[in-house]
C-alpha cells in the first residue's frame, strides 16, 4: 500500500512517484488548490491537489481532519520561498495523482497540534491524544530507552527473568492491590509492589545477574510522579559490593543518556551521605541544578533573644537554618508573604527574613523585623556563613529539623526555578548512608527506611539492638534533577543479621515466618552476598522527555484518583462474578450502586 512514510519524504525523492498513507492533519483550500498536510508516525508532508486532476480534486474536497487516506503522487520541490524549515519534509511537496479515502473520521474533539488541552479531555480521548506528535515522540523515547537499557544489561551478562504478578504481599510499604481467589474461598493474591523477594531468591538460585522491565503495583496517594501501576527497571546482582553495584548502574544511566539523547552525564556521579543532602538541600532528592544551599545556624542562635530561633535551637531534634536568595532584596512584601504561605504548606510556622542592604554597616545595614532580637555575634555568623551580599535576602527556618528541611528544601527549589537561577543540564547524584530505620510515630515503633532486607553498614550490626536509630544502611538512591529515579541496597544474606533486623522492627519470628518464610528459608541454603536496585522507568523517561508528569510517557495511565478515563476502570462487577469469588459487598457499598 505504501512506499514511504510521510514524515520521511525528502529531497532524495525528487521526481519519484510515491505512495503515502496517513491521516489528514490539516486541509487548506487556497482558492482552487487544496493543500493537505498528511501525517503518519514519522511526521507530516504537504500534498497538493490541483484542479487539473478533477477526480482527485473532488476527493480532496471531501476530506476532513483525521480521515485516513492513501495518496499516490510525485515529489517536487516547493516553489521558491514556500519551504518550511520546521518540517523534515519541508523543502518538498507531493503533487497528488490519485487519492483514496480509506476511512472517514468523525470530527475529532481537538486538533492534533493543539497545545493547551486539559488532561481530562486528553485521557478521555486517549486514542486521539496518543496520535499527537507529542505523545508519539514520548512513547518512542520510552521504547528507545528501554531498548538501550536492555542492550547494556545484556552486554553485562544480565538475563531477563519474569516473576509472578499473582503473588503475596511484598514489603515496599504501600497498600497492596488484592486479587480474590475463586478456587480458595476467602484467600487473596497480592499484585507485586516490586519483584524484590523473587529477585533475591533468583540470586540464591545462582542466576548471578538478573533484570526485568516490569510492572509494579502500589495503592498509594498519587502525584505527578506516581502511578498505581508503574514500571521498574529491576536489577539484582551477586558478589558485588555497594560500590561496584552503584558504579555499574551509573555507567548504565550514562550509556542510556548518551545513546538515546546524545547527552554526556558526569563521570563519576557525585555521592552524598543522607545527612549531608538534608543539611545542604533539606531533601534526600535535591535538584542540583539549583545552585542554592541551606546554611546551618543552630549553634549560632542558641542564646539570642528571638524566641523562635532560641527555642528551636534548644529542641533535641531542632534546627535553625538559612536560605540565601541572591538579589532577593528585590522581593516585594507581597512576594515574601506568598513564599511564607508556601513554606506553611510544609508545616513552617513562619518565614523570618533579613534583607541585606549594606553588609559593611553591620546591623544598621540590615532590614528585618527580627534583627533587633539577634545579637551582633549571631548577625555576623548569618552574614559570614550564608555569604550574603548587598541586595540579597536571607530566609530562615526554625523548628524541628524535619519541618525546617522540608520547608526550606521546597523553597530552595521553587525560588531557584522561578528566579531563573537553575542551570541547564543533567545533574545526577547518589545518596548513601541512609538510616536503617525511621521512627513511626503512629505505630510507636521503628520502620524500615527501605525494606527489611536491607543490610546494615559494616560495623553497625550491633547498633541494630543497642541504638537502632543510629544504624546506617547499605542503601543507595539515585536522584536526577530533583526526582528520585532509583533506589536499592545490598541485602542481608545471613540469617542471624536478618533476625536482628526483624527484632528491631518488632517483627516476631511467627510473623516473619508467615510473611516472608519462603525467602528466609531460601536464605538458609547458601545465599550469596547480593544486592541491586530498581529504577522508575516512567520517571526516567518523563525527565528525558521534559514532561511534567509521568502520565505523559505512559500510553494508558490513570488519573490522580486511580481511574482510567478511557476504559472506566475500576468498574462494578455483576453479582454472579462476586458470588463465584465468594465476595459479598458491605451494605454501604451496595447502596451506592
Ligand atoms: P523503590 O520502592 O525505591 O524500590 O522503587 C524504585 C523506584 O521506582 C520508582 N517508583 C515509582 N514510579 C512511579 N510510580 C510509583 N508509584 C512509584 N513508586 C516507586 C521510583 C523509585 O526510585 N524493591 C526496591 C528496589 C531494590 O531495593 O532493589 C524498590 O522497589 O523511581
Ligand atoms: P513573630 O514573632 O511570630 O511575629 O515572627 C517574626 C518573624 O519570624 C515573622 O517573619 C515570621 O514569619 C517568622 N517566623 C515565625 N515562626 C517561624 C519559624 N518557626 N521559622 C522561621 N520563621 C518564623
Amino acid at each position: 500500500m505504501r512506499s514511504e512514510y510521510c514524515g520521511l519524504v525528502s529531497r532524495k525523492h525528487l521526481g519519484q512517484e510515491l505512495s503515502l498513507c496517513g491521516w489528514v492533519h490539516r486541509r487548506r483550500d487556497h482558492g482552487g488548490v487544496i493543500f493537505i498536510d498528511l501525517r503518519d508516525r514519522e511526521g507530516l508532508v504537504q500534498v497538493v491537489c490541483d484542479p487539473d486532476a478533477p477526480e482527485t480534486f473532488k476527493i480532496a474536497d471531501r476530506m476532513r481532519a483525521e480521515f485516513v487516506v492513501r495518496v499516490v503522487g510525485s515529489v517536487r520541490e516547493r516553489p521558491g520561498g514556500t519551504a518550511n524549515p520546521g518540517l523534515a519534509s519541508g523543502e518538498v511537496e507531493v503533487l497528488a495523482k490519485t487519492i483514496d479515502i480509506l476511512n472517514a473520521s468523525l470530527p475529532p474533539p481537538f486538533q492534533m497540534d493543539e497545545d493547551n488541552l486539559s488532561e481530562t479531555v486528553r485521557l478521555e480521548h486517549r486514542v486521539l491524544d496518543l496520535r499527537r506528535p507529542y505523545m508519539q515522540n514520548n512513547l518512542r523515547l520510552r521504547y528507545r530507552t528501554a531498548m538501550s537499557v536492555r542492550r547494556f544489561l545484556d552486554r553485562h551478562g544480565f538475563i531477563d527473568v519474569e516473576t509472578p504478578m499473582l503473588t503475596r504481599s511484598t514489603p515496599e510499604g504501600a497498600r497492596d492491590y488484592l486479587v480474590p481467589s475463586r478456587v480458595h474461598p476467602g484467600y487473596f493474591y497480592a499484585l507485586p509492589q516490586s519483584p524484590q523477594l523473587f529477585k533475591q531468591m533468583l540470586m540464591v538460585a545462582g542466576y548471578d545477574r538478573y533484570y526485568q522491565i516490569v510492572k509494579c503495583f502500589r495503592d498509594e496517594d498519587l502525584r505527578a510522579d506516581r502511578q498505581p501501576e508503574f514500571t521498574q527497571i529491576d536489577v539484582e546482582t551477586s558478589f558485588l559490593g555497594q560500590q561496584e553495584i552503584t558504579l555499574l548502574m551509573e555507567q548504565m544511566i550514562r550509556h542510556v543518556f548518551k545513546e538515546v539523547m546524545g547527552a554526556e552525564l558526569p563521570d563519576p556521579f557525585p555521592r552524598f551521605s543522607y545527612d549531608e543532602v538534608l543539611a545542604r538541600y533539606g531533601t534526600d532528592k535535591p535538584d542540583l541544578r539549583v545552585p542554592l544551599e541551606l546554611t546551618e545556624l543552630t549553634d549560632a542562635v542558641r542564646d539570642v533573644e528571638f524566641k523562635v530561633f532560641r527555642e528551636a535551637a534548644a529542641l533535641k531534634d531542632g534546627r535553625v537554618a538559612a536560605l540565601r536568595v541572591p538579589r532577593g532584596g528585590e522581593l516585594t512584601r507581597k512576594e515574601i508573604d506568598e513564599l511564607t504561605e508556601f513554606a506553611k504548606i510544609y508545616g513552617a510556622k513562619g518565614l523570618a527574613y533579613i534583607k541585606v542592604n549594606d553588609a559593611s554597616k553591620g546591623a544598621e545595614g540590615l532590614q528585618s523585623p527580627i534583627t533587633k532580637f539577634l545579637h551582633d555575634g549571631a548577625l555576623a555568623a548569618i552574614l559570614k556563613r550564608t555569604g550574603a551580599e548587598n541586595g540579597d535576602l536571607v530566609f530562615f527556618g526554625a523548628d524541628r529539623a524535619r519541618i525546617v528541611n522540608e520547608a526550606l528544601g521546597a523553597l530552595r527549589a521553587k525560588i531557584g526555578h522561578e528566579r531563573g537561577l537553575a542551570q541547564p543540564g543533567w545533574r545526577p547524584l547518589w545518596v548513601l548512608d541512609f538510616p536503617m530505620f525511621e521512627w513511626d510515630e503512629e505505630e510507636k515503633r521503628w520502620a524500615a527506611m527501605h525494606h527489611p532486607f536491607t543490610a546494615p553498614a559494616d560495623g553497625d550490626e550491633d547498633l541494630l539492638e543497642t541504638d537502632p536509630g543510629a544504624a546506617r544502611a547499605k542503601a543507595h538512591d539515585i536522584v536526577l534533577n530533583g526526582w528520585e529515579i532509583g533506589g536499592g541496597s545490598v541485602r542481608i544474606h545471613r540469617q542471624d543479621v536478618q533476625q536482628k533486623v526483624f527484632r528491631a522492627l518488632a517483627i516476631g519470628p511467627d510473623e516473619a515466618q508467615a510473611k516472608f518464610g519462603f525467602l528466609l528459608d531460601a536464605l538458609q541454603y547458601g545465599a550469596p552476598p547480593h544486592g541491586g536496585i530498581a529504577f522508575g522507568l516512567d520517571r526516567l523517561v518523563a525527565l528525558m522527555a521534559g514532561a511534567d508528569s509521568i502520565r505523559d510517557v505512559i500510553a494508558f495511565p490513570k488519573t490522580q484518583r486511580a481511574q482510567c478515563l478511557l476504559t472506566h476502570a475500576p468498574n462494578r462487577v455483576d453479582e454472579r462474578q462476586l458470588r463465584e469469588l465468594h465476595i459479598r459487598l458491605r451494605q454501604a457499598e451496595q447502596k451506592k450502586s
